[in-house]
């Protein structure tokens, strides 16, 4: 909760305590160096072991909460029936309003499932804006992906406060283009991830599922981020100022035809599910669950996350609850605002968001800005960010490369894990490294995998830039870490 201090400064106050509590190691710069470079300098193959703030996603990583702890002890393990299932699709319908909800494992297995039943080869799938994953499995089936996101919303620095939104004009001028037959379904993404965490407005969502209906065109609402997108509803929407969140997830639930969601995001727990209210959609995807996730009662989930996910989700409706990211993503940027450094704005959910291709402009994009900003800020702070630029693109079809519209480094903010002096430790690293920007330099493949080489490929640096940002470092911060 900001609350303001007599300095006039709002300090984001947590409005929880920490009762368990994770060792963090903080290695020596040079065994960061060495561990960078052992890594191939790609901040998804470090050790957890050598990170000090892992600010690589907030997958999986959010911290739970004691009614969470408490409700895994009293999970029901059974392959078909489970008690747990039935508490879990209780929960679902309480918070979304749904009858009916099929288990998956995570979120890109409900992506599977759907875009395997209900993509053709040839149709195309309109939404606000691609996710790695979702993308993936819809080309995997033939489809084509088509973003409609507002113009605004590619744009780094911005006041608008719903960035995520769709153009509905282009939207209608995209169907009457293509013919509704050949479009597979219009996906909308809460909390729009590639963007910046960038949240859709109600009155956005509204009005495309409506557009949607009049041309008879199936709708999905991709919920994975929903927790920060309904803080940003509460908070930037009049009309859901005085309202309960429950509101806002009652009609979120009933405004589309299909809803899926991570629950490595969504309710701070582990696995993802698909909700719907129409049995006839329900009974298309049903057979796809036992074939790729397990039994219907469980969807390769474990019953332990599955009673966590259901308390998570109720938990969500907490404004105290989903407020936490945001205010704590909101002083990163500000502070980082305060030294000049170039970031996304309006603060999003789900973290802040570095523009590499600004921080780094003397660099050639073929020596990735925003791959040598998370590798130089790992070794100058332990702190891991992920690379979300080109290094994430997938090359031409001649072998050049496709260069990325935007740059990012993401330092994920997982729920209720960091402290305020660990905030405050990233953005005086972060400011040091604008200070001597350029002494960061660039990096070329040694080994670069076909697919997804973000996640195992190996760089290395141009140049010895590591040694000369490492020397710079001891020389300004003495012995310290
Ligand atoms: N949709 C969105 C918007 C996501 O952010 C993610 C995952 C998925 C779907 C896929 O869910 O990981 O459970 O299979 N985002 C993670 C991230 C990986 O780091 O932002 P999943």
């Amino acid at each position: 909760m900001p609350v303001k201090f007599r300095s006039g400064e709002n300090i984001p106050l947590e409005m929880h305590k920490t009762r368990v509590i994770q060792r963090l190691n903080l290695l020596p710069l040079e065994e960061r160096l060495a561990a960078s470079q052992e890594a191939g300098n790609n901040t998804f193959l470090l050790k957890n072991r050598d990170v000090f703030l892992d600010m690589l996603t907030d997958s999986g990583t959010n911290a739970m909460s004691q009614a969470q702890y408490a409700a895994m002890l009293n999970a029901d393990d059974a392959y078909a029936g489970s008690e747990t299932f039935y508490r879990l699709e209780a929960a679902l319908k309480e918070v979304f309003g749904t009858a009916f909800f099929l288990p998956a494992h995570q979120g890109r297995a409900c992506e599977n499932i759907i875009s395997q039943i209900f993509v053709k080869p040839g149709q195309s799938v309109l939404m606000n804006y691609h996710f790695t994953t979702t993308r993936a499995h819809i080309m995997r089936n033939g489809g084509t992906v088509v973003e409609l996101i507002r113009k605004e919303g590619l744009e780094v620095t911005s006041d608008l406060p719903f960035k995520g939104n769709m153009d509905t004009d282009c939207l209608r001028q995209e169907i009457e283009k293509l013919g509704a037959k050949n479009i597979a379904f219009i996906r909308v993404e809460a909390g729009t991830n590639l963007i910046g965490g960038q949240p859709v407005s109600m009155a956005n969502m509204r009005e495309v599922v409506k557009i949607a209906k009049n041309a008879g065109i199936l709708t999905v609402f991709d919920a994975s981020l929903l927790s920060d997108n309904l803080y940003f509803i509460k908070v930037r929407e009049k009309e859901f100022e005085h309202k309960p969140i429950s509101d806002i997830c009652l009609e979120l639930g009933s405004l589309f035809d299909l809803t899926y969601f991570s629950a490595r995001k969504l309710g701070c727990a582990r696995g993802g599910g698909i909700i719907t209210n129409r049995e006839d959609l329900y009974n298309e995807m049903i057979g796809l669950v036992p074939l790729f996730e397990g039994f219907l009662t469980y969807g390769g989930m474990s019953v332990r996350e599955m009673e966590a996910l259901a308390i998570g989700l109720r938990e969500n409706l907490d404004f105290h609850c989903i407020e936490q990211t945001p205010i704590f993503v909101e002083a990163l940027v500000n502070e980082l605002l305060g030294a000049k450094i170039p970031v996304v704005t309006p603060a999003g959910g789900l973290g802040c968001h570095v523009n590499a291709m600004a921080f780094c402009d003397h660099l050639p994009l073929e020596q990735y800005r925003a791959g040598a900003l998370a590798s130089a800020l790992y070794i100058t702070s332990g702190v891991r960010g992920m690379e979300r630029g080109t290094l994430s693109e997938v090359r031409n079809e001649d072998g050049s490369e496709h260069f990325a519209e935007m740059e990012l480094v993401r330092l994920a903010m997982p729920k209720r894990v960091f402290s305020l002096s660990h905030i405050k430790y990233v953005a005086d690293r972060l400011t040091w490294l604008y200070e001597n920007r350029h002494l960061i330099g660039g990096l070329r493949f040694t080994f670069e995998p076909k697919v997804l080489r973000f996640f195992f490929g190996k760089l290395e640096p141009v140049s010895d830039w590591p040694q000369k940002l490492a020397k710079k470092f001891r020389a300004d911060f003495g012995d310290s870490l």
